[in-house]
């Protein structure tokens, strides 16, 4: 999977520990789902799903260059959502504080939309974001996806009943 600035690559074994580093980092983990997979063993079960079952589940890495070698910037997923309609949820995006505001999350997201769309046949994409998540919302509605509502007050990450902004984009708009 490559696109211009950056490839996205199956996590492996060996990606465990960058993956709870990168979801422990505090500019990271109050955005993600707090349902997230949080331990080593549960990180571990579902790299494990995203080789054995690569049309319905994702745990992807993003590289990207810098000085003429591929550099580990983060993470990105999926999950199918729905078989027969062919849809599935990306999320568990994160790109490491280092390699901010260069793109790279909104180019992590359509490299994984075109994957989803082209090679994986999907019709329907959709993502939710927290509503206090501006980078993350900007993130996802510059790859292409379309506010299509809010679930008020959805749920508590951290003690305060929080939004949830719904996204989805349609192969169609890509
Ligand atoms: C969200 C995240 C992945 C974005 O990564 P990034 O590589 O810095 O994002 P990009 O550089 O692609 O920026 C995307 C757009 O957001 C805009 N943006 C950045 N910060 C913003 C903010 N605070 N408010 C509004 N827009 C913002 C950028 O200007 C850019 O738009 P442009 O391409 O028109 O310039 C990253 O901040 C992150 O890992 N955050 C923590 C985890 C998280 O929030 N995950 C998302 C859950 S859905």
């Amino acid at each position: 999977m490559t696109g211009n600035q950056l490839r996205l690559r199956r996590a492996g074994a060996r990606d465990v520990d960058y993956l709870l580093d990168l979801q422990v980092d505090p500019d990271v983990a109050p955005f993600l789902s707090a349902g997230r997979a949080a331990t080593r063993e549960e990180l571990m079960e579902e790299i494990q799903r995203s080789l054995v079952e690569p049309e319905a589940f994702g745990r992807l890495m993003i590289e990207a260059p810098f000085e003429r070698e591929w550099r580990l910037v983060g993470a990105i997923g999926f999950e199918r959502a729905n078989k027969r309609s062919r849809i599935a949820r990306v999320g568990g995006l994160a790109v490491h504080p280092d390699f901010r505001g260069r793109g790279l999350g909104k180019a992590a997201v359509r490299e994984l939309a075109r994957v989803l769309f082209s090679e994986l046949g999907y019709h329907r994409l959709e993502a939710g974001v927290y509503g206090f998540n501006e980078r993350g919302m900007a993130a996802i509605e510059k790859a292409g996806f379309v506010r299509e509502g809010v679930k008020r007050r959805a749920y508590r990450p951290a003690g305060e009943w929080v939004d949830a902004v719904e996204f989805g984009l349609l192969v169609d708009e890509f």
